[in-house]
């Protein structure tokens, strides 16, 4: 039987030319990377998933996406290259909505595919690409959603017919999702949970379509909050999956002991019951 086996999830970190909170980019990450060293020291973790936008790339706003200037800069190199080696290895990324490279450039830059399955602790976690539309953009944007694959996650389930399946994008939208996911999902029992990021949000909330069936476990981000009306998720951070060897499961988000000057608002490392959650 297995260990306890226990992963980290990232996703929203946005190397890139903004800064939030008073915290330059630079210093976000080197934030970032002291407090995973940290977890590291404490903690053995089997691997690390990053689930997309650790830049902006193609961005719609302001300076746009720094991968259409002249010269081009690819913050997603510089994610792989600098700090992703940081993270617990084996370390494996996905797209986000803002990053938006063709196979071949995402290939180049990651050396990984845009979709793709990683083992560990006797699950399967099928890492789909759900911002697969309007790839090598030539002008700006943030990224056209396409319904997630569900013949890639078949064949994913069939090849490994004895591991519990983890379902993890960069965003699962369920307005846009397709009559096919949404019943694969309330079919297939041994999907347990899906994990994302794209909101910046932390909480913990259940798939509509089956009656609550499944978990949705947000991966909070490393940049800024989507909503300021609940202070607490503000706090940068990752989530975490720790799998028993009863086939049981918990999963939280870690907030690192951090400071944020535009709020001058300090904080030790927590972990916040709310994020919390425990599969029977
Ligand atoms: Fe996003």
């Amino acid at each position: 039987m297995y260990e306890t086996t226990r992963i980290m999830l990232l996703s929203d970190i946005h190397v890139c030319h903004q800064s939030w909170y008073g915290t330059t980019n630079e210093e976000q990450l080197e934030d970032l990377m002291k407090a995973v060293t940290a977890a590291k020291g404490k903690n053995d973790y089997a691997l690390s998933l990053v689930l997309g936008d650790v830049s902006l790339d193609f961005w719609g706003w302001h300076q746009g996406g720094s991968y259409l200037w002249e010269p081009k800069v690819s913050r997603t190199a510089e994610f792989v290259e600098r700090y992703m080696p940081s993270l617990p290895q084996p370390s494996y990324i996905i797209p986000g909505n803002h990053e938006q490279y063709g196979h071949n450039d995402w290939r180049r830059i990651t050396g990984g595919e845009r979709q793709q399955c990683v083992t560990a602790g006797g699950a399967l976690f099928i890492l789909l690409d759900s911002f697969s539309g309007d790839l090598d953009p030539s002008e700006n944007s943030d990224g056209t959603y396409v319904p997630v694959d569900v013949a890639y996650i078949r064949r994913a389930m069939a090849d490994k017919p004895e591991l519990l399946v983890f379902l993890c994008a960069h965003y699962f939208d369920f307005a846009l999702e397709s009559a096919e996911f949404k019943a694969l999902l309330a079919e297939e029992q041994r999907i347990k949970a899906l994990f994302m990021g794209h909101d910046h949000l932390t909480n913990v909330s259940f798939t509509p379509e089956d009656a609550g069936r499944l978990p949705i476990l947000r991966t909070g981000h490393f940049s800024y909050s989507c909503d300021d009306t609940d202070y607490a998720t503000a706090y940068r951070g990752w989530r975490e999956l720790l799998l028993h060897p009863d086939g049981s499961f918990e999963s939280y988000y870690f907030i690192p002991r951090q400071y944020i000057p535009a709020r001058d608002t300090y904080t030790g490392e927590h972990i916040r019951d709310e994020y919390t959650y425990r599969s029977r």
